[in-house]
């Protein structure tokens, strides 16, 4: 027996030979179905992935406010997986044929004479015990695989694989061998053909597990039938069965040992007719797979035999008809030819149907589907980028309003400070020149253990000047506080009412929380205490005719006073030691200020002599006159009686001279000291009153203020937010509208592609 690796070498003539053979022959129909639809699944997978990363993205971006749904994204992640899978399979798809028939009918000669090589192990009796497919590999050598194994045994020669299958006690008929022949040994083997040998239909009991096992994904069934007997009943019920499983399923007849024939020509039209009609009769009537036109162009008579044997031959360089060839062989080779093309038709155009047709519908499903959903997206991308839009719109408007009418506010709301605060300015002051016009009234309403002696004086002071400080303070507040309070919150009312439209919506519900809890208190803070701190009381007993009371009636209370420091102060450098305790009227001009003294001296003398002066000038003379003639008229008894008078009157009021009298003559000092100084701040105190109050009313406005910036600082974030989600609505729309095209132009491919290999050709 020749191995298939010694005429390895002279294989080169024949392979250029093939290879025209090879473009032209119709297999390359499935194979370029199959590169074009795996470029258009490669495609779409890729589109798929792309949409699916698309809706992912949108579904989880929150912003967005799920314009993509958690459904969406299952269904196109869904197809990015069956599509996957497809491309897979696609990828491993190729066309098939089985071969069936008794034993020895010449199955694996068949296969042989195909392959142009003997491959599979063919002889006289029972040679092949389990299910063999061959197919091509890219490596250069042969090797096998069996069932359950991914061990790759090597080859060299159809002897070993014979013995290899013999060896090989697991393997019976319901295995399968796969064979992995060269590519570049084989032109049928490169177009993704797989050859199927199967032990003889009549060897098994398990038909029905064979069909399960090997028959349903095969495109087309070549029955290898004996020319030299007739159609058995265990071949037509097997394909009886395969009828059952799949619906019209392509059926060849070969009649093979045709060469048989060739021996008793006389009989061979008869035979031929008689075979002829029974196998047509088989396909028509009992499997009513082809009609009665179409049935001859599934049944030929070949010799497998001749055909190998000559194939074999010219690889080999020798002659085709080197061997003694039996008549008619040309005749039989060409209807072997015949065969071999209307087979190669046959199963590249049922393939491509059969192995790209669903999955070309799928795929349309799939592309419309995901065009579904990137329409969806995109109509919600636009409905919510309208929205967006109106409603930044809106937000702008209303940034604008608020900013406008703060500003109008602003201006107003100065305005009206200003004028509560003069009010209120004006109303203090009023209500202070009234109190100090009452001091009187409240300063008798004192009541204090008083006695002239220095410590209880000071003490009586300071209570005097707290009960000035605490009775003038709550009359003020009396007279002004209410109106004062009212005006404030007046205005703070209408503030509010002013602004609350403007204040942020949570703000607006909660407007109390701006307004302070607290009655609004007006503090007066005359501090009397240091403001009347230097106040001298003068309730040393006097004479009111007596000399003090006169000095100062002639020089005016200043000068009397300076005067009687003098006095005083001569009384003292002539007795230094003699002090007048007691005497809080007399100051003390300190020693070291004697020239000061000596000087006021002066002063005081010529303003003594002035005065005398004056009044010697203008009156001296009178009196001079006047008491001479008084003298004359009324003598002495009269001037006793006025001495006696002048002393009635001087013990008069020595003797009323009490502790009360002291106590009043203080508080009408203090009074007048008091009204003095009160009337010097009268001003300062108003200002500070309208102070407060401004300063009220301007933390109210500055808290509402604080919560407009607020609702601007808001609006704006707002605005921003939206911005930047309209911008991100944009890019939704147009990446679905980008992937909506390439869906479109997905199915333009498809389209193509369905009318180009899966309708039917005209
Ligand atoms: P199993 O594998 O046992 O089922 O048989 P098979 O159908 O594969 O038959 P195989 O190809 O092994 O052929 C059996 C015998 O028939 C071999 O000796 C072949 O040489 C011979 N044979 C095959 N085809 C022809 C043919 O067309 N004419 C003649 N004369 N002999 C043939
Ligand atoms: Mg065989």
């Amino acid at each position: 027996m020749v191995t298939s690796l010694e005429h390895l070498s002279c294989f080169g003539d024949f392979k250029g030979k093939a290879m025209d053979q090879e473009d032209r022959s119709p297999l390359k129909h499935f194979v370029l179905a199959k590169k074009k639809i795996g470029d258009v699944f490669e495609q779409l997978l890729n589109y798929v992935q792309e949409g699916s990363q698309f809706v992912k993205d949108t579904c989880y971006n929150d912003s967005l406010e799920h314009i993509a749904n958690g459904d969406q994204l299952e269904e196109i992640e869904a197809y990015t997986s069956k599509l996957a899978v497809i491309k897979e399979v696609l990828a491993r798809r190729h066309m098939k044929v089985a071969f069936f028939g008794r034993t020895s009918n010449g199955k694996s000669t068949v296969i042989n004479a195909m392959l142009h090589d003997r491959v599979m192990p063919s002889g006289i009796g029972h040679t092949t015990n389990c299910f063999l497919s061959v197919e091509g590999t890219d490596e250069d050598r042969a090797y096998l695989k069996t069932e359950g194994s991914e061990e790759e045994k090597s080859i060299k020669t159809v002897n070993q694989l014979a013995h290899a299958l013999h060896m090989d006690e697991s393997l019976d008929a319901g295995c399968l061998v796969k064979v992995f022949w060269p590519k570049t040994k084989c032109a049928l083997l490169r177009d993704d053909l797989v050859l199927m040998d199967s032990p003889g239909t009549d060897v098994t009991t398990q038909l029905d597990s064979w069909i399960d096992k090997f028959c349903l994904d095969a495109d087309v069934f070549v029955l290898v039938a004996n020319s030299e007997s007739t159609l058995m009943n265990t071949e037509k019920h097997f394909f009886h069965k395969v009828n059952e499983r799949l619906s019209k399923p392509n059926i060849f007849i070969l009649n093979n040992r045709w060469d048989a024939s060739a021996s008793e020509p006389e009989y061979m039209e008869d035979v031929r007719k008689q075979h002829m009609d029974r196998c047509v009769n088989f396909l028509v009537e009992e499997l009513k797979v082809v009609d009665w036109q179409q049935a001859p162009n599934h049944i030929f008579f070949v010799s497998a035999k001749e055909v190998l044997n000559s194939r074999m031959q010219r690889a080999q360089g020798m002659p085709e008809s080197g061997g003694a060839l039996a008549e008619g062989f040309q005749e039989r080779l060409k209807e072997f030819q015949s065969f071999e093309r209307t087979f190669e038709e046959c199963i590249s155009q049922s393939a491509v149907k059969t192995k790209f047709e669903q999955h070309t519908i799928r795929a349309k499903q799939i592309t419309e589907s995901v065009k579904d959903i990137m329409d969806q997206i995109n109509i919600a991308a636009a409905e919510k980028r309208v929205a967006s839009l109106e409603e930044r719109e809106y937000l702008m408007d209303r940034l604008e309003f608020v900013r406008n009418q703060l500003n109008l506010l602003i201006e107003d709301i100065k305005k009206k400070i200003k004028m509560v605060s003069e009010q209120v300015a004006s109303q203090v002051s009023n209500a202070m020149a009234e109190e100090i016009c009452r001091l009187s009234v409240l300063i008798d309403e004192f009541r204090a253990d008083f006695h002239p002696s220095l410590h209880v004086l000071k003490i009586y002071k300071s209570e005097l000047l707290n009960h000035v400080e605490k009775g003038m303070g709550k009359n003020l507040a009396f007279r002004c506080s209410d109106a004062v309070n009212a005006s404030v919150q007046s205005s703070q009312k209408e503030m509010i009412e002013c602004l609350q439209p403007l204040l942020p919506p949570d703000v607006q519900s909660q407007i109390h929380m701006l307004i302070p809890s607290r009655k609004f208190d007006l503090s007066y803070d005359l501090n009397c205490a240091t403001l009347c701190a230097d106040f001298q009381e003068n309730i040393e007993f006097q004479f009111s005719l007596g000399w003090t009371a006169l000095v100062s009636r002639f020089l005016g209370p200043a000068n009397a006073k300076r005067a009687l420091m003098l006095v005083d102060q001569n009384l003292q450098l002539t007795r230094p030691s003699a002090t007048t305790p007691g005497n809080g009227a007399i100051v003390q001009a300190p020693p070291s200020n004697q020239s000061q003294a000596v000087m006021n001296q002066e002063e005081l003398m010529m303003s003594m002599i002035a005065n005398l002066a004056s009044i010697t000038s203008r009156t001296s003379m009178s009196v001079v006159i006047v008491g001479g003639v008084v003298w004359r008229m009324i003598g002495w008894r009269v001037i006793a009686l006025s001495m006696s008078l002048y002393g009635l009157v001087y013990l008069f009021e020595r003797l009323t001279w009490t502790t009360k009298a002291k106590e009043r003559a203080l508080k009408k000092q203090f009074v007048d000291y008091a009204t003095e100084k009160l009337q010097m701040i009268v001003s300062f105190t108003s200002s500070n009153c309208s102070h407060q109050v401004q300063q009220e009313i301007a933390s109210t406005f500055a808290r509402l203020c604080q919560q407009v910036d607020i609702t601007q600082r808001d609006l704006e974030n707002e605005i921003s937010r939206l911005t930047t989600k309209i911008q991100q609505l944009e890019t939704v729309q147009s990446s679905s509208k980008a992937l909506r095209h390439k869906a479109t132009d997905l199915e333009r491919q498809l389209e193509s592609f369905t009318s180009q290999y899966l309708q039917p050709q005209n």
